[in-house]
């Protein structure tokens, strides 16, 4: 038997003026375009906005349903629409944020699981690591430069050959 580890390495910032310029740009194109959700049953907006290897811009939020499970993230909206916009492409840097209209919004949002794996196979389909900025409406940021790091020992189509 051996033990195995997994561990990643992931940037704290404070608050978006400590990032590098660019960054502080789609964090609060994240944070706008929140306004955008769908969102009447959770009312938690969420928004992404992301640059693509082309220099083209995306964003998407989350689109709820009242049949519940038939509502998509704001993470999996982005990378459909990146996908039938710019087929191919792969996206460099996607920044997501929400605004919780029942409570705070001032911590980094994780993304759920599905958007993980959604993530995982977005990477691998276009070839390159998507990095991830991650916050709220204020407040710290987390930088991790590889979404993969957020799935480990993930489930992919190679499984399927
Ligand atoms: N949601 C997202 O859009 N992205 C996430 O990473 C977490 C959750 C949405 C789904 C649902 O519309 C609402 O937030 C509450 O779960």
């Amino acid at each position: 038997m051996k033990k195995q580890q997994f561990n990643f390495t992931y940037e704290l910032y404070d608050a978006v003026d400590d990032l590098d310029p660019k960054d502080a740009i789609l964090l609060n194109a994240a944070r706008a375009v929140t306004k955008d959700a769908y969102a009447p049953y959770s009312h938690f907006r969420v928004g992404a906005a992301a640059i693509l290897e082309n220099g083209a811009f995306v964003s998407g939020t989350n689109q709820e349903n009242a049949s519940f499970p038939a509502g998509i993230c704001a993470e999996r909206v982005l990378m459909s629409a990146a996908s039938s916009l710019y087929p191919g492409v792969p996206i460099d840097t996607m920044a997501i944020s929400y605004d919780n209209e029942n409570g705070p919004s001032n911590t980094p949002i994780s993304p759920c699981g599905i958007c993980r794996q959604s993530l995982q196979e977005y990477q691998q389909r276009t070839g390159s690591p998507i990095r991830l900025i991650l916050s709220g409406q204020q407040g710290k940021v987390y930088i991790i430069p590889e979404s993969q790091a957020l799935l480990p020992l993930a489930f992919t189509g190679d499984e399927l050959q």
